[in-house]
């Protein structure tokens, strides 16, 4: 069984943009504590991140068939600036059918108005925000317990 993070554009420069926002860990650091908390649940991790909003809608749909085939339990995405605008990664998420905790390493309501709405927040099981890089492996464990028979 597997667990997806997906990480949207501009992630890739973790550690070094914004330190005082965003903290000092790197992509590669996130990945790091990812994989020890999928290990730690018996789960394969899947880690990727991409600038392109129609990568992020492709892979969402690959999540999508891995879900329905029994192979995944879902995703933790953290869509960065493509939360408040994609209409097209909102519809990729609720056609696939895939749990997804969306993760936002800032708290965004604390910072700019346009950051406070995000067009993906209705279609996911929930969101973390405001936790820093915490909030990634927080979110595979929701989804880990979320997946278990009964949990709800
Ligand atoms: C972010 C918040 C977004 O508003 C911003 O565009 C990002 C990062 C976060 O993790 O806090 O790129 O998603």
């Amino acid at each position: 069984m597997s667990v997806s993070v997906l990480n949207g554009p501009n992630l890739n420069l973790l550690g070094s943009r914004r330190p005082e926002v965003y903290g000092h860990a790197t992509l590669a650091d996130v990945e790091a504590m990812c994989r020890q908390q999928a290990t730690a649940l018996g789960l394969e991790l899947h880690f990727a991140q991409t600038n392109h909003e129609g990568q992020l809608v492709d892979w969402v749909q690959e999540i999508g068939a891995a879900v329905a085939a029994g192979t995944s339990i879902g995703a933790v995405i953290n869509p960065g600036a493509y939360a408040h605008t994609s209409v097209a990664l909102r519809d990729a998420v609720e056609g696939a059918r895939t749990p997804v905790v969306e993760v936002h390493i800032s708290n965004v309501h604390a910072r700019e108005t346009f950051r406070h709405h995000s067009y993906l927040s209705p279609v996911t099981v929930g969101q973390i925000v405001g936790l820093g890089v915490l909030g990634y492996p927080l979110g595979i464990q929701a989804l880990h317990q979320l997946s278990q028979p009964g949990s709800d």
